[in-house]
């Protein structure tokens, strides 16, 4: 049995007011969604901005209904079995929602009695201990910082010792040190048996975490396979450089460009001999030129920017 499992899941969200004043639909944020996470698994789901994968989680976690379809966690249908479903999963939510009259300890053990468990001291300890709150026990949440407050919505999703994490951009806000503690800490409970759901704009932490990925655009499941799989799915190489010039058109769609850094797909080293022949007849002077094996990021760039799939608006 599948540890989670989409079937055919579509939500649209109803136009505002001054939306259907002006004639407008409804957005379909996402839509017909299916696939599962097996036990164990640790599972990436990436996309841009809006691409439905919060709405996609809080469906999951029922804290919103479907349009359409239907969602289990280890067979427990999330919106006839919620109880029973909620108790499978341990959810960070990407928003920074917390109760501003406890402090740390005092929420953990709230959340612990949310779920009737009972002298859950040792557990808490550990967590606390584990995302490096240990010495913020007693502090009020309104004293945290924003990476802070970050680690104890992930202590209190895991308080209740879930099989199945779900983590949405758990990591957004949070400094070099506590990703890694983070990371850490969910790999080891990844490795002794949960099964984890993540998203996040880092793709060099999905490269490295998740064994397989789907990504979502406006919605739709445009990509779903293992880690090296889609790896392999990219041009081989990237040529590199830095410039101050304006590339020609022809040159610039195919770029990843951050600043002066200039990043080019290219499967050979005859690609990379026409591509730098077209980048000096254009007249653009290069520097630091390097060549490197083609990243997560490329691969998502490359699908992002394949077939155009235009808004869907519900009927
Ligand atoms: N409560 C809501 N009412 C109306 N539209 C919404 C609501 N929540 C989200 N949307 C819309 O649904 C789409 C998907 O949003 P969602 O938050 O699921 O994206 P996301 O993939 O999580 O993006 P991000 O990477 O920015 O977190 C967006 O177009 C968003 O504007
Ligand atoms: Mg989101």
């Amino acid at each position: 049995m599948p540890a989670i499992s989409f079937q055919s899941v579509s939500k649209t969200y109803p136009p505002s007011r001054q939306q259907r004043a002006q004639g407008k639909q409804g957005l379909r944020a996402v839509d017909e969604v299916s696939f599962q996470i097996e036990p164990g698994e640790f599972f990436g789901l990436l996309g841009p901005n809006g691409a439905g994968k919060t709405t996609l989680i809080s469906m999951l976690a029922g804290l919103s209904r479907p349009t359409a379809g239907a969602i289990s966690v280890h067979g427990f249908d999330v919106q006839r079995d919620y109880a029973e479903a909620r108790r499978q999963l341990g959810v960070v939510p990407q928003e920074l929602v917390f109760d501003p009259f406890f402090n740390v300890r005092e929420s953990l053990r709230i959340q612990s009695g949310y779920f009737g468990i009972k002298n859950n001291e040792p557990w808490i300890d550990e967590l606390l201990q584990s995302l490096g709150l240990a010495d913020k026990a007693t502090a009020n949440m309104r004293q945290l910082s924003g990476g802070m407050k970050r680690r104890v919505l992930v202590a209190q999703a895991l308080v209740h010792k879930p099989p199945v994490i779900v983590l949405d951009e758990p990591t957004a806000g949070v400094d070099v040190e506590l990703r890694q503690t983070l990371w850490q800490f969910v790999a080891r409970l990844n490795k002794q048996g949960s099964t984890v759901l993540l998203t996040t704009h880092y793709l060099e932490e999905a490269e490295a975490l998740c064994s397989r990925i789907a990504m979502l655009k406006q919605g739709r499941v445009i990509a779903l396979d293992r880690t090296s799989e889609l790896l392999k799915s990219a041009a081989s190489n990237v040529l590199r450089f830095k410039t101050d010039a304006m590339l020609p058109w022809a040159i610039a769609q195919h770029a990843r460009i951050t600043g002066r850094i200039v990043q080019l797909p290219a499967q050979n080293a005859h690609e990379v001999e026409q591509l730098l022949a077209a980048i000096r007849e254009a007249g653009v002077a290069v520097e630091d030129v390097e060549m490197r094996k083609a990243d997560l990021e490329d691969v998502f760039i490359d699908l992002m920017a394949g077939e155009q799939t235009p808004l869907e608006v519900a009927r």
